[in-house]
């Protein structure tokens, strides 16, 4: 039995180790994109849910957070593609459901990995839309979410989903057909009309859960953060120059209570308010107002600066308004008042 020297299984050990690194690595490239399949495939079930579950989405023009009023809101503030809004504006609750259902079939075939292209693509032309439109005026642009979404579905819009997934299932299936011998458009055929059954009965799930939601859903608002009224004792009210609130513009502080900060505005002159920066729709900070309104980088729901009511939602609630007392040159905070 021929000596194994010290040295030679050192280099066997090693070679062992290198060769299950490799493998490591190797598994980790195959699955790489999994995370971010998940992450998309369950937040466009979830938005599509939302959506359908939310009666302000399908509401009218009246509420702030339907798809009319939004729809309207990014043509009126000069979206690239506002000459494409008219038709969904003449069809809104067909456009906003397509919309929703949309995001329901990207969802579940991005989970389920069943024509993953189609379905980034579908993801993808979702989210350029959306930027085009609600995300548009958000500045700086990466704060916009839309555009990191649309940049997400580009590795999946590449690679396609063929690991754990029906694809992939397909596509191991036609390799064993092609062994046995198959036309190459026998299996073709196969492939296609197996994918395209899946697909049926996926959207057919889709469509009955999609309308269920939208049958059972709830009446939903987002709460706002709750802002208790600041203790007059425990820390002394905020207080501003008022030359330094010029008009139209504002000074900002903060609520002593909640450490939130707040605007001071004098939308016309004379007139001085003050409105919690705290976004009613998913808490977000909102802007310092800018053209008579209160900008909301996350969705792009704008308030108005002289009531704080909701111009253009998501959001469907005013931004909490607190009390201003003009002192001579001093302008105080007051207690929160809605
Ligand atoms: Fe969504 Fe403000 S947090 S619009």
């Amino acid at each position: 039995m021929p000596e194994v020297s010290n040295s030679e299984a050192g280099d066997g050990g090693a070679a062992g180790r290198a060769e299950r690194a490799a493998q490591r690595r190797a598994l980790a490239s195959r699955y790489a994109l999994l995370p971010l399949r998940l992450f998309l495939g369950v937040t466009f079930v979830y938005a599509a849910l939302d959506k359908l579950s939310d009666a302000h989405y399908l509401a009218g023009a009246g509420d702030p957070a339907s798809f009319v009023s939004q729809t309207q809101a990014a043509k009126a503030g000069g979206s690239p593609i506002a000459f494409l809004l008219g038709p969904a504006l003449d069809a809104p609750t067909l456009f906003a459901l397509a919309i929703a259902f949309g995001e329901l079939a990207v969802g579940l075939g991005t989970l389920l990995g069943l024509w993953g292209r189609v379905a980034a693509l579908g993801g993808a032309l979702i989210n350029l839309s959306l930027w085009l439109t609600v995300s548009w005026n958000v500045s700086p642009y990466y704060l916009g979410n839309d555009l990191g979404y649309l940049m997400a579905w580009t590795p999946l819009l590449l690679a396609g989903t063929p690991y754990l997934s029906v694809d992939g299932y397909l596509a191991r299936r036609a390799g064993r057909d092609r062994e046995r011998g198959l036309t190459e458009d026998h299996v073709r055929r196969r492939t296609l009309m197996d994918g395209g059954i899946a697909a049926v009965a996926i959207g057919g799930a889709g469509l009955l859960s999609g309308s269920l939601t939208r049958t059972f859903g709830r009446n939903r608002t987002a709460a706002p953060k709750q802002s208790a009224a600041p203790d007059p004792v425990a820390a002394p009210a905020p207080a501003v120059a008022a030359a330094s609130v010029p008009v139209g513009g504002s000074a900002q502080v903060k609520d002593p209570a909640t450490g939130d900060a707040v605007y001071i505005v004098q939308p016309k002159a004379g007139q001085y308010c003050a409105f919690s920066s705290v976004c009613t729709h998913s808490g977000c900070a909102v802007d310092a107002p800018r053209n008579g309104q209160l900008y909301c980088p996350c969705h792009g729901s704008r308030f108005d600066a002289a009531t704080g009511a909701v111009v253009n939602g998501p959001a469907v609630k005013p931004l909490p308004r607190y009390g201003v007392t003009k002192d001579g040159d001093q302008l105080t905070l007051g207690p929160l008042q809605s």
